[in-house]
């Protein structure tokens, strides 16, 4: 019974010791990325006691081998035969039990950790992903953006519908831990909830032609501020492209002139375009004026030509507009009411 005791000490402190090393070598911890998703700790969790039963198993493998290679060699002028035993049933059930026990514990945990990466949020947000040959475009289409960088709100579950048009590849952001295949003819589910603000890569991991090592797009995890003020200004460059409204809005986005006219009737530095388009204005000098194209296509361009009663006389700053973008601001601002 004292060889087991011995025994016994010398696994846990050998697994200590294990566990120890593994941990200053940076296999424990140190060595992963940030953990920059909620799914992340679930799965940095499994990965630390996955560690710890390494170290535990080594040893209890290691130490007993060892002690026996020692305490029981042959002594000098030794030369008999070892002990013959045959069957041992408390042995069997015990080394049959524990390992039972054991799987059904690492099942436990396995399942724990697969149930927390694939929860659903029922509030997640919906993205298209596709993939091909060798980048990423992700479209919003709830707000009708397609970007080549993903940006995310942070605290918010994604849910990322993912298409190939070529081959199979696999979108990986090592912060985020979880993995996902894209593969032609099929739609994949990809489940994130980005907790930490930063800048992150999507990595391509699946080997998929001459140029996979550089199937790289950037991903973005925002505060919801900065993830509004993207989807905004993303929004408007998309509107560009289309309307004459659209552009127009685009170009207001652009030229900054939101920052001091508001869109909403709320007060700012310059007056609103809320309900502008034809209204009747109050001058400075106390005259009226009404709000027609020649008017704003005027205070566009002077600002000072006709002064708004109530604001201070501020010069506009610079900028160059054509007639036609002057049209097109104009359009926008009649939208507005
Ligand atoms: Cu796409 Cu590798």
């Amino acid at each position: 019974m004292g060889h087991f005791v011995i025994v016994g000490i010398l696994v846990i402190v050998m697994a200590i010791l294990t566990y120890m090393g593994l941990d200053l070598a940076g296999v424990a911890t140190q060595m992963h990325p940030v953990e920059a998703s909620l799914q992340s700790l679930s799965i940095d969790w499994l990965w630390h006691w996955q560690i710890v039963a390494i170290s535990f198993l080594f040893s209890l493998i290691v130490v007993p081998m060892a002690y026996s290679m020692i305490v029981f060699r042959r002594r000098k002028g030794d030369t008999s035969d070892g002990e013959h035993f045959e069957g041992n049933t408390t042995l069997e059930i015990v080394w049959t039990v524990i390992p039972l026990f054991a799987v059904l514990v690492l099942a436990y945990m396995g399942s724990y950790s697969l149930g927390e990466t694939r929860r659903v949020d029922p509030n997640a947000i919906t993205i298209k992903v596709k993939a091909q040959q060798f980048s990423w475009t992700f479209e919003y289409p709830e707000y009708g953006i397609v970007s080549n960088e993903l940006h995310l709100p942070v605290d918010q579950q994604v849910v990322l519908k993912m298409e190939s048009s070529d081959v199979i590849h696999s979108f990986w952001v090592p912060e985020f831990r979880v993995k996902q295949d894209v593969v032609p003819g099929r739609v994949t589910e990809y489940r994130i909830t980005p907790i930490l603000v930063g800048n992150y890569k999507v990595r391509c991991a699946e080997l998929c032609g001459a140029s996979h090592a550089y199937m790289e797009n950037g991903v973005i995890v925002d505060t919801k501020s900065d993830y509004d003020a993207w989807i905004t200004e993303q929004q408007a460059a998309a509107l560009a492209n289309q309307t004459p409204e659209g552009k127009g809005q685009a170009l207001t986005v652009k030229n900054g002139c939101i920052g001091c006219h508001s869109v909403d009737g709320s007060k700012m530095t310059g007056p609103t375009w809320f309900g502008l388009a034809g209204s009747t204005v109050e001058l400075a000098d106390g005259t009226t004026v009404v709000a027609d194209d020649a008017y704003l296509s005027e205070s566009i361009l002077n600002s000072k030509a006709k002064e708004v009663a109530g604001f201070s006389p501020t010069v506009m700053p610079p900028y160059s507009l054509t007639p036609e973008e002057i049209a097109n601001i104009i359009a926008y601002i009649k939208t507005l009411k």
